[in-house]
């Protein structure tokens, strides 16, 4: 048996966890600041990562603690490099370099991006996928689809060319006043709405598999909103769907329904029309908005093939799946030196752990 403490804390999440042979989840700890963000109505990154420096080392102990095991008996520490938040990466990584050099243990960097696709690895019952799959990632920072054509091989296929498709989700949610992260507010409110109430625009008649979210919002805006004046318009850029005022006759639960219903077209329709087009013989779905309901009927739906998402507490930010991809890199023969430093920005395909 192996065993993997895997650290995370490349966003508001400081997480660690032990995973053993790369599937079966020994501990899995979680220390959300969503609190601490709620007022910002996002991520303040400063904040974000004075709040991990807090958490990691206590989460950490913990994660070893519930597994029943101490540090000797760690066969290797993974954590997240990249991509992420400068300052939250630097606190998981040092803290993972430390104990590595403390305990003689193995480091191995992994990417966020790839943690998100081995959460699939940690399903329960599992058997092994046949190659190529069609993988979309889906969270509050990344609109990605992937052809995953073996162990640690991506193709990039397309990504989002402006909000992320959680970020249109948080966007949303702000503007219709619902708390902090927009998006299981927006699915709950949305259970009681009417999804054809509005015909919001799906900006997905082009050929290529890239997605954007950024019109939807703004049309979502324009039926919600008191339209400001011209003047108060230029005044207005960043966080205008903070401060927007509510129309008196809106139905949130409409507007909620509505709009999930435009961004899970978007979603299903450039996702299965890829698996057609690339022979996939699966669809995965990973990252926040996998939690999503809709998105998992229609994708189921939509598609002739199967389809797989996490269970919803492996959709969110957590260390076991940068445990499950480090997990697979080892398998592979891949290791690392301990001086890597982080990648804020960093892509997934095929030699991003070259360097
Ligand atoms: O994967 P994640 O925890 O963080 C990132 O790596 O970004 O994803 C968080 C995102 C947030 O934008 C949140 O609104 C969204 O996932 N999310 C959902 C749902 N649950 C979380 N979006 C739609 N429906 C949900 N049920
Ligand atoms: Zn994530």
């Amino acid at each position: 048996m192996t065993y993997i403490l895997g650290i995370e804390s490349s966003c508001d999440e400081t997480a660690a966890s032990v995973v053993i042979d790369g599937r079966t989840i020994a501990s899995n700890i979680v220390a959300s600041q969503i609190d601490l963000h709620a007022e910002y109505g996002g991520v303040f990154p400063e904040v974000a990562s004075r709040a991990h420096a807090e958490a990691i080392g206590l989460v950490v102990e913990q994660a070893v603690s519930d597994a029943g095991i101490g540090y000797e008996q760690l066969d290797a520490i993974a954590v997240t490099r990249g991509p992420g938040l400068v300052g939250s990466l630097l606190v998981g990584i040092n803290y993972a370099k430390g104990l590595a050099l403390m305990t003689g243990k193995p480091l191995l960097p992994i990417n966020h991006l790839e943690g998100h696709i081995y959460s699939l690895w940690l399903t329960k019952p599992f058997h092994e996928p046949d190659f190529p799959i069609l993988v979309l990632i889906v969270s509050g920072g990344h609109t990605e689809l992937l052809l995953m054509t073996g162990h640690g091989q991506y193709e990039h296929l397309g990504g989002t060319i402006d909000d992320a498709a959680g970020e249109a989700f948080d966007k949303v949610g702000r503007l219709l006043k619902l708390p902090f992260p927009g998006g299981p507010h927006i699915e709950r409110s949305g259970r009681n709405g009417n999804a054809t109430a509005y015909d919001f625009p799906r900006a997905m008649r082009d050929t290529s598999y890239d997605f954007s979210f950024s019109g939807l919002k703004t049309a979502v805006m324009r039926e919600v909103t008191v339209q400001p004046s011209a003047q108060a318009r230029t005044k207005r850029k960043r966080g205008a769907e903070k401060r927007a005022q509510l129309k008196h006759d809106v139905s949130i639960s409409d507007i909620a329904a509505s709009f999930q219903a435009a961004v899970t077209d978007i979603l299903v329709e450039k996702t299965v029309r890829a698996a057609q087009e690339f022979g996939a013989t699966e669809i995965f779905l990973a990252g926040g908005v996998s939690a999503n309901t809709m998105l998992r009927m229609k994708m189921r739906k939509e598609s002739q093939l199967p389809v797989r998402y996490p269970p919803l507490n492996l959709c969110t930010d957590n260390a076991a799946m940068i445990a499950a991809a480090a997990h697979h890199r080892i398998q592979l023969g891949l290791t690392s030196r301990i001086d890597f430093d982080v990648l804020p920005m960093w892509n997934l395909n095929a030699d991003t752990y070259s360097e």
